[in-house]
């Protein structure tokens, strides 16, 4: 996938992962690492919208009204890859998911919380879980798969889609009706679910910097 511009599809995959673009760097991600990471295949099949990482951490918003166009395979993917690069204690990946595209699911969904409501209209959600086999690092599940989720919710607003995050864990009624909804086995635990599509609303971009929160050496 790199063989026609292979220079400057390289450079464009490191943009895309919001990396410089050094040539120590540009040899560590080699054309071998860059089609493992489905760089170019996403390219390929997703949204024209790309946005460096800085840009996209500091413009993404909450998105929960979504156009009656489909999300494609290729362009879910592409998020659900971007969650798995996320970082986790000892390396040790305690993430499943579960991909909803059923629409008596995802009103179900609004059933279960409340303030998912708008899932019915969205053409898909991924429910995103922690699985306890895998937990194997002194009980961080919550924090590796929260990582994994705000990287799902970033890779989607950097390729231009609308997405947000609705809060099932630690709420037991909330974890249980997941849990019945998409016949999670016991060890299986339900986090967030993030419901995405392409975006109906643009909500504006926050500034949220307090420089009063930010306490040097002691408090
Ligand atoms: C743990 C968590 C749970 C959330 N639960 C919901 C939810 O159930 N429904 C919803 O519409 N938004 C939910 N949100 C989204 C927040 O309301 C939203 O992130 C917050 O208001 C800030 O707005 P922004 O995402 O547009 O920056 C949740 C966010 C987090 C991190």
């Amino acid at each position: 996938m790199f063989g026609e511009h292979k220079g400057a599809s390289r450079r464009e995959a490191l943009r895309v992962l919001g990396l410089a673009a050094p040539a120590a760097l540009l040899a560590l991600a080699g054309p071998k690492a860059m089609d493992a990471l489905g760089v170019g295949a996403a390219r390929a099949a997703t949204p024209a919208v790309r946005m460096d990482a800085l840009t996209a951490i500091k413009t993404r918003r909450s998105v929960r009204r979504y156009t009656s166009q489909p999300l494609d395979d290729a362009t879910l993917t592409e998020v659900l890859r971007c969650g798995m690069q996320a970082p986790s204690a000892c390396n040790e990946q305690p993430w499943q998911f579960v991909v909803v595209r059923d629409k008596t699911l995802l009103a179900k969904a609004g059933d279960i919380n409340p303030y998912a409501k708008f899932a019915k209209n969205a053409p898909v959600a991924v429910l995103v879980c922690g699985d306890m086999r895998l937990d194997r690092c002194q009980g961080y599940w919550v924090q590796d798969c929260s990582n994994c989720a705000m990287s799902m919710l970033l890779a989607a607003h950097a390729l231009g889609l609308g997405a947000v995050w609705t809060g099932i864990y630690p709420l037991a009624d909330r974890v249980e009706g997941f849990r019945k909804l998409c016949g999670l086995p016991a060890e299986v635990t339900p986090l967030a679910l993030l419901v995405l599509g392409h975006m109906e609303q643009t909500p504006k971009p926050e500034d949220r910097f307090k420089a009063e929160r930010i306490h040097h050496d002691r408090w």
